[in-house]
């Protein structure tokens, strides 16, 4: 367990005009697929969180030059699709699950044997969801008994196509049997059972690859070429989500969150407050390479509670913490179902939330695919984030309607995908201090 704390005051607004870093899911592929490609790729707007730096240090260890991050800046001499080099250690994921799933497919096609691994989430966290149909295409990977990390995976197998029905809504698995049929012979399909993130889909789009896209069915083939590009990368509208909620709460805020991705698999998160009563409106809806982005405007506004409706919850699947605090200032009942996935992040976030929203005086009750929640009022207290960053900055901005502060234990793992969280939210006027 980290040291480091955060405690917050209660009370505030949120007001002003603020960025948040670059989206986590964009700036992982983006460093993939330049790699890859055959030619310099330029990369804007990058997210210098320790996940994504995961990815670029696995990258460099494979012998890619990169350049950066510098100001969210990468510049990434792509080797081709054959370039990479056996890497002379194991390739250390940290806490990145996008990481070690999407890997794990780029990887059952080279040439080299390779070892991943992880701290000690993402060595709880389930892998026969890769494993499985990665075999299928003809790869060899090694893992633990229980389906975890370490990985090893086998180099110089031969795979093939297939044609993949998925068994949960998942970008990371969906965009690993992707990844691994660009280097497979012949034709690979993935069937997703909702929508996801299509990232992935869209980048290799860009960057010249053909891909077929029928309805939930995706298929591409081997044998093509990655194109460099320039990759201006979106806010994150997972990281923007604290400052929705936290604005939605506390009376009087007012906010404008520029710059922020809003991939149609990505606004869950939108619908759902929105439907809870909250006050967003966008402006400047634009394309920026491929991607959707916009900018958010929110005001406070009273929220109730709602049934989320089941097709929402791939969409808004990151933002569940922040919503379940949204829920929490709410009058009546939110109740979410249809979420079992919440339980295998990089905490159980059905438990470690309604743990923590228990210990401030709030009734939630977890269920075992969701979680029911009673608005009330907020105490103050002590939370565990189980160090998962997206539970600690949740309780961070429940203390917007707290009344006694809130302190937050094992906070260090917010610079996975939120560097400089912190000074932000306190510049845009959450009262909250770390303390190591
Ligand atoms: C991600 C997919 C999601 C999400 C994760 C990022 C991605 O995971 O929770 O933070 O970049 O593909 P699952 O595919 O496991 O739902």
């Amino acid at each position: 367990m980290s040291k480091l704390k955060f405690r917050v005051e209660p009370g505030g607004t949120l007001r002003g005009t603020l960025r948040v870093p670059g989206d986590k899911s964009i700036s992982h592929r983006a460093i993939m697929l330049g790699s890859l490609s055959e030619g310099v790729t330029e990369v804007s707007g990058f997210l210098e969180g320790e996940d994504s730096l995961a990815t670029l240090a696995a990258f460099r260890a494979m012998g890619v030059p990169i350049e950066g991050p510098e100001h969210g800046r990468v510049r990434i001499e792509g080797v081709g699709l054959h370039g990479l080099r056996a890497p002379d250690r194991p390739l250390d994921l940290g806490n990145s699950g996008t990481s070690m799933r999407l890997l794990a497919g780029l990887l059952a096609g080279q040439p080299f044997d390779t070892v991943l691994t992880g701290d000690a989430s993402l060595s709880r966290r389930p892998m026969r969801r890769v494993i499985e149909p990665l075999t299928r295409m003809g790869a060899r990977i090694e893992a633990t008994e229980a389906g975890t990390a370490p990985l090893k995976i086998h180099g110089g197998r031969k795979l093939h196509g297939i044609d993949y029905v998925l068994p949960m809504a998942s970008a990371q698995v969906k965009s690993c049997v992707l990844l691994a049929g660009l280097y497979a012979e012949g034709r690979t399909c993935v069937t997703e059972p909702a929508p996801t993130r299509d990232h992935t889909e869209r980048m290799l789009a860009g960057m010249g690859w053909p891909i077929d896209i029928a309805g939930p069915k995706r298929c591409l083939e081997g044998g093509h070429v990655l194109q460099p590009c320039r990759i201006d990368v979106p806010a994150d509208i997972s990281s923007a989500a604290f400052f929705l909620v936290g604005a939605s709460i506390a009376a009087g805020s007012e906010l404008v969150l520029e710059h922020v991705g809003i991939n149609p698999t990505r606004t869950g998160v939108i619908d759902i407050l929105r439907a809870m009563g909250a006050d967003i409106t966008l402006t400047h809806a634009r394309e920026v390479g491929g991607e959707p982005v916009a900018d958010l405007r929110v005001r406070s506004a009273p929220l109730h509670g709602i049934a989320i409706a089941e097709e929402l919850v791939p969409l808004a699947i990151d933002e569940f913490p922040a919503l379940f605090v949204a829920a929490a200032c709410a009058e009546g009942e939110t109740v979410l179902t249809g979420a079992e996935e919440l339980r295998v992040k990089e905490s159980d976030r059905i438990q470690v939330m309604a743990e923590g929203l228990t210990a401030l005086g709030i009734e939630a009750v977890p269920t075992p695919d969701g979680i029911r929640i009673r608005g009330g009022r907020l105490r103050g207290g002590r939370v565990d984030s189980h160090g998962d960053h997206r539970v600690a900055m949740a309780f961070a901005v429940a203390a917007l309607r707290a009344d006694g502060p809130i302190e937050i234990d094992d906070c260090a793992n917010v610079n996975t995908s939120f560097p400089g969280f912190v000074e932000l939210a306190h510049a845009a006027g959450l009262r909250i201090r770390a303390i190591s």
